[in-house]
């Protein structure tokens, strides 16, 4: 098994964890900081539906919980669709923590690479403010 087929295996079994009553559709994703550090995270919805957490929202703010303030790989499966690819707001919020690569699924299920900027291009980041306070 490749490196990227093995992160889409732990974002997979991330997945099970899913809090997804709603949509019936269970995201996981696996971040790999710089520091090489490694969490997980799974959507969790709710009943006001506007309060669901993406997996990958999950797992950066686990990361950042943990003090990881650089991403170098986000892995993101789902379980019960053909694929599925990071929303814009998950796409911003990897932006904010400088994430190297993303590694979602083809329809076979094989991993397919992107960078940030392939996902996000022309992005507005902390450097754009003209500070960075931490
Ligand atoms: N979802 C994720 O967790 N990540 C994505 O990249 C796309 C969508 C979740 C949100 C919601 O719980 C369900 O998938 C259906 O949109």
């Amino acid at each position: 098994m490749t490196e990227p087929q093995r992160l889409i295996a732990e974002a997979r079994e991330a997945a099970e964890q899913s809090y997804s009553p709603y949509s019936h559709f269970r995201v996981g994703a696996v971040v790999i900081a710089a520091d090489g550090s490694k969490y997980t995270g799974c959507n969790v919805e709710n009943a006001a539906y506007n309060h669901t957490i993406c997996a990958e929202a999950n797992a950066i703010t686990t990361a950042a919980a943990n003090g990881v303030r650089e991403v170098d790989t986000v892995a993101v499966a789902c379980l019960d669709g053909v694929g599925c690819t990071p929303c814009g707001t998950c796409r911003q919020m990897m932006r904010e923590f400088k994430v190297r690569r993303v590694i979602v699924t083809n329809e076979a299920g094989e991993p397919v690479e992107y960078t940030l900027d392939d996902l996000l291009p022309h992005s507005f980041g902390p450097e754009d403010l003209g500070r960075v306070d931490q």
